[in-house]
């Protein structure tokens, strides 16, 4: 099978002030298909900065992100724009509703902003597919300041995955969650790769969380460490991670 998503040997150098960072030092990967992989690694590691340039918010130093089979690395600036919106989902740790709209109103938003008609019949049936998906459709009306944090969160994956996109990114998704809740969160997630067979790309510093992955790739000075094979979340337990991860020191 052909790997959705690939990062031929990038790097990413910032310059900070007369000095620089490198933040990657050479980074090579593939996601397959339907596959849930997080980055762990300790703070500074590059996890977020990888992210960004997987997800074609920001451009490598050198090296290339391929989608689907097309080079998003080198693309122009509006082209990248439009494949990031097409092909990829993102949630934060921020949640980064719009508080004046409901949590259905803010899920079919990056629709109307792409120009479809609120009343779209397509539209529609992807947004209430998407809240479901989360088990929000009951709480859909809500503006999000009536709805717990946990539950502002899933509003932010079921906007992110109503596009369906080829990949869902999430940097940190539980870092402003108490622990059950964010446990929650990842089982929403997981939930949209095993029945969608939505491609997951996690960030997370958490075990527990991670986890949830088939495969950890373990981060270290802009580097890949050492990668970890888990196989699907229901057919294994998060120990043996948690003890690896521990041997990583983490
Ligand atoms: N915009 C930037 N300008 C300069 N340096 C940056 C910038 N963004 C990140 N860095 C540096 O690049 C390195 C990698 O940062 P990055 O945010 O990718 O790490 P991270 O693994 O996500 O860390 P954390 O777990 O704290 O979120 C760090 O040394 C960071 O200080
Ligand atoms: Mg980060």
């Amino acid at each position: 099978m052909r790997p959705i998503l690939e990062a031929r040997d990038l790097t990413k150098t910032y310059r900070a002030g007369d000095g620089e960072v490198r933040a990657l030092q050479g980074i090579s990967l593939a996601v397959e298909p339907g596959e849930f992989v997080a980055f762990m690694g300790p703070s500074g590691s590059g996890k977020t900065t990888l992210l960004q340039l997987l997800g074609g918010l920001d451009r490598p130093t050198s090296g290339e992100v391929v989608l689907e089979g097309v080079t998003i690395s080198s693309m122009h600036d509006d082209e990248a724009t439009r494949l990031r919106r097409d092909k990829t989902g993102f949630v934060f740790q921020a949640f980064n509703l719009v508080p004046l709209l409901s949590a259905r109103e803010n899920v079919a938003l990056p629709f109307l902003l792409a120009g479809s008609g609120p009343g779209d019949p397509d539209v529609r049936a992807r947004v209430d597919d998407a809240l479901r998906l989360v088990d929000l459709d009951a709480k859909a009306d809500r503006r999000p300041s009536e709805l717990a944090f946990g539950e502002q969160q899933r509003v932010a994956i079921a906007r992110a995955i109503a596009g369906r996109p080829a990949i869902l990114f999430a940097d940190e998704p539980t870092g402003n969650l108490d622990y059950a809740t964010g446990i929650e969160i990842l089982e929403y997630l997981y939930r949209s790769c095993a029945e969608r067979g939505q491609t997951v790309v996690l960030v997370t510093h958490d075990a527990q969380a991670g986890a949830y992955a088939d495969r950890v790739l373990f981060l270290r000075d802009g580097r890949v460490l050492e990668e970890i094979g888990l196989g699907r979340r229901s057919e294994h337990p998060a120990r043996p991670l948690i003890e690896r991860l521990a041997l990583l020191g983490q």
